[in-house]
């Protein structure tokens, strides 16, 4: 879909009852969103059709449902006390915060018209007078340093990609004669030259790091020893399950286990619709397999989703597999690729793919003082801890990515022999909301009657979700049912009643499929199997 059609799906997304603002008769509260009924019949699906894929229909696969609070003890051991932060800088005259690194992809589209070029090539040169600085830590070699900064964008009044590759900005450097933390230190000094979005002005305090997991208090005592957190990451809710999945459901490597649930995080720079939010629901797998076997299940993953989302009707040309560089890993992975998608704004993360090891098992087994090794069913003497391959989707995005993908806009024929534009949401038919949608053609009683015998014989006959609207002109609900994404309509008319001319129409109704906007006499009679 074209860029400036976030703002024309946002706005679809509120007046159909997909997505409202969150909060929104008390003005809101920014950066929340709220699923409506088709937006939840929608989300579902997604999850339904995950389920269904990545766990009912393997054998190595089995659920959990963990909780969100969990003991602080499981985020000192996974690591997210110490290492799950962010760099924050915050403007001293307005109090404005911001991540520092969104803070360079803000100046760069605003201030310099997209062009990056003369801003890296500003910033190369401040660079490299850092090449004669003495090092602190001796670094061998030369090499490639990375500066993972995830950037990208569209250069105004042109249809151009920029084409960085997500702006890992990679300096052929030696690195014997750099000091890499000044070269850090340049790095953030340049973003604080910028000028404040939010106040104009330049007075920024140093990046810091902002630890991003949301803090609450449990019980009705306040105080240090009661603090709780959200979880950042469904994850660790199937790694401190692990012992109690292994004891009761005796799984053979390789296994995996799958969890779809809400994450929280204080994201400094939350934004652009339901991408970027504080809360929101992961689905996730934590793939056990003997240690060795990792780099072949790895690929076998990064296959199995790249299919499942283009089986459900992404295009190709909208995704992108992009490798982490080191720098960039988590601390908890060894490889991580994410699949990008191609968002309104730009290429963004979708789902991620990461090779945890052992690191998360053997820090439960070092923090809880139970054992977490696996026993190998065939030889009692060979224990050991599995190695996990991660596949990650956020579920919101995962979502979203299906909206953006579904939103077309395009000339339909009318009954006259012109053409109108029309909108319509050319979901997969197992995604969209509403399956099919009973529209009587006229108000007449009788004929309301007919078609709600039909509803209620479908509704009870199958598992779809069917819609019966008798409001407004026949033209309009088509409109709506195309916005959202019904893949088809029944029309019960006075043929249906044997009340017009037309020989042998008593007892049919017309179905209209959306995408083609063919029209079909079918006869009510076998209409529940040819709907399934
Ligand atoms: N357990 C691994 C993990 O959490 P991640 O890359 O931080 O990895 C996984 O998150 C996925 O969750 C991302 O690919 C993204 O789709 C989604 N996600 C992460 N932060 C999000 C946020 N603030 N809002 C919406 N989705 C988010």
């Amino acid at each position: 879909m074209p860029a400036s059609s976030l703002d024309q799906l946002v706005s679809l997304c509120k007046r159909r009852g997909f997505i409202f603002p969150g909060s929104e008769i008390y003005g809101g509260l920014a950066n929340t969103w709220d699923y409506g009924p088709l937006g939840v019949e929608l989300k579902n699906r997604v999850k339904r059709e995950w389920w269904k894929t990545f766990v009912h229909k393997r054998g190595d696969m089995v659920g959990v449902d963990a909780a969100i609070l969990m003991n602080p003890k499981v985020w000192e051991a996974s690591g997210h006390v110490t290492s799950f932060s962010d760099p924050l800088i915050e403007c001293k005259e307005c109090h404005y915060r911001t991540r520092a690194d969104k803070m360079m992809e803000e100046w760069v589209y605003f201030k310099e018209d997209g062009n990056y070029e003369s801003f890296f090539t500003r910033l190369i040169r401040g660079i490299q007078p850092l090449l004669k600085v003495p090092q602190k830590a001796p670094l061998k070699g030369k090499q490639k340093i990375t500066i993972p900064l995830k950037l990208s964008f569209k250069l105004k009044d042109d249809d151009r990609e920029i084409k960085t590759d997500s702006l890992n900005i990679t300096y052929d450097f030696d690195l014997n004669a750099i000091d890499k933390r000044a070269l850090i230190h340049h790095f953030f000094q340049e973003i604080l030259r910028f000028n404040c979005p939010n106040c104009g002005k330049t007075n920024w305090t140093e990046p810091k790091q902002f630890n991003l997991m949301f803090r609450t208090q449990q019980g009705v005592i306040e105080g240090e020893g009661n603090d709780i957190y959200l979880r950042p990451e469904t994850a660790q809710g199937i790694f401190v399950n692990f012992r109690n999945i292994l004891d009761t459901m005796r799984p053979r490597l390789p296994f995996g286990v799958a969890q779809i649930g809400k994450a929280f995080r204080n994201e400094i720079t939350p934004g652009n619709f339901t991408f970027r939010t504080r809360e929101f629901e992961q689905m996730e797998i934590e793939y056990f397999v003997e240690p060795g076997k990792e780099k072949e299940i790895f690929e076998e993953w990064k296959e199995l989703v790249w299919n499942w989302y283009l089986s459900l009707g992404i295009e190709k040309k909208n995704l992108r597999i992009r490798e982490h560089d080191k720098e960039e890993l988590s601390h908890y992975s060894s490889r991580t690729i994410d699949i990008e998608y191609q968002f309104p704004w730009g290429w963004g993360e979708l789902f991620g793919l990461a090779n945890r090891g052992d690191f998360d098992l053997k820090q439960h087994e070092k923090f809880s003082g139970e054992d977490l090794t696996y026993t190998d069913p065939d030889d009692a003497t060979k224990k050991f801890l599995p190695h996990v391959v991660e596949p990650s989707f956020g579920c919101d995005r995962t979502v979203l990515t299906f909206l953006l993908e579904a939103y077309t806009e395009e000339d339909a024929p009318t009954a006259s022999g012109g053409s109108e534009k029309r909108v319509v949401m050319k979901f997969d038919p197992r995604l969209a909301p509403v399956d099919v949608a009973i529209l009587p053609l006229s108000k007449k009683e009788h004929l309301i009657a007919k078609a709600q015998e039909l509803y209620k014989k479908i509704i009870q006959e199958t598992d779809l979700v069917v819609d019966f609207d008798v409001t407004g002109s026949i033209g309009k609900r088509y409109r709506r049912q195309d916005e959202i994404g019904t893949p088809r309509c029944i029309t019960v008319d006075f043929g249906t009643l044997g009340e017009d001319d037309k020989q042998g129409t008593r007892d049919t109704v017309t179905i209209r499929d959306r995408d083609t906007l063919k029209q079909e006499r079918v006869a009510i009679g076998g209409i529940t199997e040819k709907l399934q």
